[in-house]
């Protein structure tokens, strides 16, 4: 259980490291919106990954009752995905577009995914916990979204 939830808050800082790195981009770009999105996006992220170390911590306490996630949805899977990922951002010259699709669909995995751990625990606080981290997944999908809907007129302003 402990070792579930410390993958858990790890995959939320490799997130948190991929937004901090398109930041990088944005501010070096002076792209004030976007600095600001992946600024507060990877806030979001480092905020979710002490959520689940202090969860993790809790836990050493109680027995949990966590059904196995399948191989896909298992966060070991999903810490080797956010890591390449993590060195693609670094490694290549991505466009602001391509960053905003990637951040993108890796948000609606993470949905996906923490929406079906609510669904393996019994205990209702871990049931919240992942419940709350699928909805600010959601909340990063909206913004993300509302961006790439504004950005043709946003590169003709600029
Ligand atoms: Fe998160």
């Amino acid at each position: 259980m402990i070792k579930f939830l410390t993958a858990c808050a790890h995959v939320e800082e490799m997130a948190a490291q991929i937004y901090r790195t398109m930041r990088q981009k944005a501010v070096a770009e002076n792209q004030a919106d976007l600095d600001k999105l992946w600024g507060e996006m990877a806030a979001d992220e480092e905020a979710h990954a002490q959520q689940l170390r202090f969860a993790a911590r809790l836990s050493r306490e109680r027995v949990f009752d966590l059904v196995e996630p399948s191989q896909a949805a298992h966060p070991a899977a999903l810490l080797k995905r956010t890591e390449l990922m993590l060195d693609y951002v670094r490694s290549k010259k991505l466009s602001e577009l391509e960053m905003l699709h990637i951040a993108d669909e890796l948000e609606r995995d993470f949905q996906k995914i923490h929406t079906s751990y609510t669904l393996q625990f019994q205990d209702p606080s871990m049931k919240k916990t992942f419940e709350a981290l699928a909805k600010a997944d959601d909340q990063h999908v909206a913004s993300l979204q509302e961006v790439i809907r504004r950005f043709p007129k946003r590169l003709a302003t600029k």
